[in-house]
């Protein structure tokens, strides 16, 4: 794991001052680039579905699409989309969420989610887990059970696994790095 580590690691960009002053952005394209970082990437997260007993992987919009939709592939599961509000056509589940300004709201076709599904919530980064929060809550309220969550970077100093144990309810949030 550690070279594995190392590897995704290091095509990871840091960008200072983006998107504004004093954050430091992580960019994944170098990774998304690199077709062995990428595979490694895939493969792990793959792995952890298997690990989990997942029957779905969801990915949050728009780079959890990136990441995991691979996934659900390699995995051998359905792939179904947390969309941003507004996108999605049919009956859907929606969750509102507080972000540092302002709010936001993500949404699920209700249909995609059944009560025998078990399902990994996949996304690059774990931040103030806001989005991941909200995202386990429409999977519960689609009736549906939340085998984990599983993100390539956790930015621990921000508090998301804090923030989330609550709501995961023992379900394990595993994080490839924790920066
Ligand atoms: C980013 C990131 C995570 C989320 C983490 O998404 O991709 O989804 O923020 O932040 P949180 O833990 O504080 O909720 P964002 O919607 O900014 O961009 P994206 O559409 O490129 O994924
Ligand atoms: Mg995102």
């Amino acid at each position: 794991m550690t070279e594995i580590r190392d590897l995704l690691l290091s095509r990871i960009r840091d960008v200072a001052d983006y998107p504004q002053p004093g954050v430091m952005f992580k960019d994944i394209t170098p990774l998304l680039a690199d077709p062995a970082a990428f595979t490694a990437l895939t493969d792990e997260l793959a792995g952890i579905a298997g690990q989990t007993g997942a029957t779905k992987v969801i990915g949050l919009e728009a780079r959890g699409f990136i990441l995991g939709a691979p996934v659900a592939v390699r995995a051998g599961l359905g792939f179904v989309p947390v969309r941003k509000a507004g996108k999605l056509p049919g009956a859907t589940l929606s969750q509102a969420y507080e972000l540092e300004y302002g709010s936001a709201e993500i949404e699920v076709h209700a249909e995609d989610l059944g009560g025998d599904d078990r399902v990994l919530i996949v996304d690059d980064v774990l931040a103030t887990g806001g989005t991941a929060e909200a995202s386990v809550q429409l999977v519960r309220r689609a009736g549906a059970e939340v085998a984990g969550l599983a993100v390539l970077m956790e930015l621990g100093f921000l508090g998301g696994r804090e923030r989330l144990e609550p709501a995961l309810a023992g379900a394990p949030l595993e994080a490839l790095l924790r920066l």
